[in-house]
């Protein structure tokens, strides 16, 4: 749904929905350290599995460049994802060479927060990373663990937390709530996250990829969520900053802070939907639910100039019309071409 408060901005470039290009999400790698059972199950990502080669990973150098390229089509938002982004050795160095481009304002990470050192985020802070996300789906080990099934603990996450707000970055908590696994925590992690200056925000489980068994029974609609918390803290909500928000923002009316909500199914953004997607080996999503990708590495690696890339990505997001969430009941029943993993395009 077009937010109506705030104004579709004006950019160079807009897709067949006149929607902008404002963001790019990039997936640094398919390689993950979780194995969450709603993005990477165990059975279906074990050893066998074909993930994407060193040589097969655009290089900071091509990335830099594509993004130097964006930049120049109205890209002002990076978010570095994956699979687990931080398992890109030197990903600090990629982070100062993007934070120098013209036109970038905000450079942002999702990470699962296992390999968020002190040292780590201090040095991400210290590159010019403005913010991060960590992924947190329960406080309770047991469930935690269900969820992430490598046996990972609550602990762990919640000390990267702390050593990212040490660093000076700005933490969001993002949490997947799926019905029957962790739905009992959604008033546990609000209470926990009360108070402490980082936004929670609560994601309704989607059928992303080919592989959780996605169903629609799964989904705890933002509706409950919100009228679960705001019946132990009375909630009011706050008015969107900029066009495009993915997440419905509430404030405790007691000045305990904010919380988000993502409603991906139960409200879909796609009508301001600003946001492209590069995959690891360099392939462009226009959409989380993209099925092929255009691939980018092939004309950089082919030594095209600037203006022919330019040309590719002005087509691409020319031709864009996608808005799967708003058609998810249409599109879901026709059988045929598999989607893209989010672990391999980002969350
Ligand atoms: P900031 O506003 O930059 O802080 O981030 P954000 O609100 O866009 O949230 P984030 O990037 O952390 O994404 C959170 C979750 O929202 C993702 O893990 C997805 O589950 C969902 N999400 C983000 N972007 C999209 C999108 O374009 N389409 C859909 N369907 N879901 C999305
Ligand atoms: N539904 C919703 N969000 C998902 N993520 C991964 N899989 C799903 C899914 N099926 C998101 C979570 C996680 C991020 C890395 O990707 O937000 O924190
Ligand atoms: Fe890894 Fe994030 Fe997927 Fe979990 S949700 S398996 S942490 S990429
Ligand atoms: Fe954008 Fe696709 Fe998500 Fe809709 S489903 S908001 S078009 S990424």
């Amino acid at each position: 749904m077009l937010s109506k408060d705030v104004a579709a901005p004006q950019g160079p470039l807009s897709d067949k929905l006149g929607r902008p290009l404002r963001d790019l999400r990039i997936s640094l790698t398919d390689h993950c350290n979780f194995r969450c059972v709603y993005c990477m199950p165990k059975a279906v990502f074990g050893t066998r599995y074909h993930f994407v080669g060193h040589d097969g990973l655009l290089s900071f150098a091509e990335i830099e460049r594509l993004v130097r390229l964006f930049a120049g089509l109205g890209v002002s938002k990076l978010r570095l994802t994956g699979g687990e982004p931080l398992l890109r050795p030197r990903i600090e160095e990629l982070i100062a060479s993007l934070a120098g481009i013209e036109g970038i304002e905000d450079i942002a990470l999702t990470t699962n927060g296992s390999l968020l050192t002190q040292a780590k985020a201090t040095a991400l802070r210290a590159a010019g990373l403005g913010r991060v996300t960590v992924s947190l789906d329960s406080l309770r080990d047991a469930t935690f663990q269900a969820m992430n099934d490598v046996g990972f603990p609550v602990a762990k996450v919640l000390a990267a937390i702390d050593h990212a707000h040490r660093a000076g970055l700005p933490v969001k908590l993002n949490m997947v709530v799926r019905r029957g696994l962790n739905d009992e925590d959604v008033v546990p992690m609000a209470e926990h996250f009360r108070g402490t200056g980082h936004v929670l925000r609560f994601i309704e489980y989607m059928d992303v990829g080919n592989m959780n068994g996605w169903q629609p029974e799964d989904v705890v609609p933002s509706r409950e969520i919100i009228e679960r918390i705001a019946s132990r803290w009375p909630l009011e909500p706050v008015e969107p900053l900029r066009y495009g928000e993915v997440a419905k923002r509430y404030r405790y009316q007691d000045g305990a802070g904010e919380i988000g909500l993502i409603s991906s199914v139960s409200q879909p953004f796609c009508g301001s939907c600003t946001r492209a997607r590069l995959s690891p080996e360099g392939r462009l999503y226009t959409c989380l639910f993209g099925t092929a990708g255009t691939d980018l590495r092939e004309p950089l690696r082919a030594g095209d100039g600037d203006e022919a890339i330019l040309d590719l990505l002005q087509r691409v997001w020319g031709l864009r019309e996608d808005r799967y969430s708003e058609l998810r009941n249409i599109l879901r029943a026709r059988a045929g071409k598999e989607k893209v993993e989010m672990f391999h395009i980002g969350g």
